[in-house]
């Protein structure tokens, strides 16, 4: 892939969404061109509408089912021309049929090193056992809560008894880092994943 046309799917704040349009939206043939919610009211759309890039939301309520909801979102990020999905706070998982539409192409930021701690939660889920390294992961999406194939990860020591509340502040700048820089590999063509390895992504070493 060289470039890439970026769809964003958000459900909350939209941080994440804000490190991409203001880090790598119109760089190195990057352009973000949809920004996709299940809520009305995601900040994220505000960020997206500050911007010019457009925006929809898909609420559950419009759809008979998860599955009709997602093939709509589907369609209205292929009429985009995306090739690239990033999952930056949408906090619904994705039907299979979405999921085949764009193989190898959606990827999501977890704020927890993955397998530990998926899905809701995870920091809280984290401090309830207790660790003391702290970290966020991006990884490409499958059917399951955050079980897809890991791309990168990052980790921070936070011994003591941090609140969740310092834990969220210390990943936020890795996790924007993180899926900004994976995004830019992504369409350097530089993460691959071989299907006799599935699990096993291929990340080239950096080419500057
Ligand atoms: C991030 O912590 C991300 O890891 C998780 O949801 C949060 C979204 O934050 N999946 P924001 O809306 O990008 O600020």
């Amino acid at each position: 892939m060289a470039g890439a046309r970026v769809g964003v799917l958000a459900s909350g704040v939209g941080s994440n969404l804000q490190a991409l349009l203001d880090r790598v939206h119109g760089r190195d043939g990057i352009e973000i061109v949809a920004v996709g919610s299940d809520k009305p009211d995601a900040q994220a759309l505000a960020r997206a509408r500050a911007v010019g890039v457009p925006d929809a939301t898909f609420a559950a309520a419009g759809y008979p089912d998860r599955r009709a909801r997602d093939l709509a979102m589907a369609r209205w990020l292929e009429a985009a021309g995306v090739d690239l999905v990033v999952l930056a706070g949408y906090m619904q998982l994705l039907d299979a049929e979405f999921l085949a539409r764009f193989p190898h192409r959606v990827i999501n930021v977890h704020p927890a090193l993955l397998p530990a701690f998926p899905g809701i939660g995870a920091i809280e889920q984290a401090l309830a056992y207790g660790v003391k390294v702290f970290g966020v992961t991006v990884h490409f999406v499958d059917e399951g809560v955050d079980t897809g194939p890991v791309i990168a990860q990052r980790a921070v020591e936070m011994p003591g008894e941090p609140t969740a509340a310092q834990v969220r502040e210390a990943l936020r700048p890795l996790e924007h880092d993180l899926l900004c820089n994976t995004v830019v590999r992504i369409a350097r063509g530089e993460i691959g994943v071989d299907p006799s390895r599935p699990r096993h992504v291929r990340v080239r070493e950096a080419s500057e």
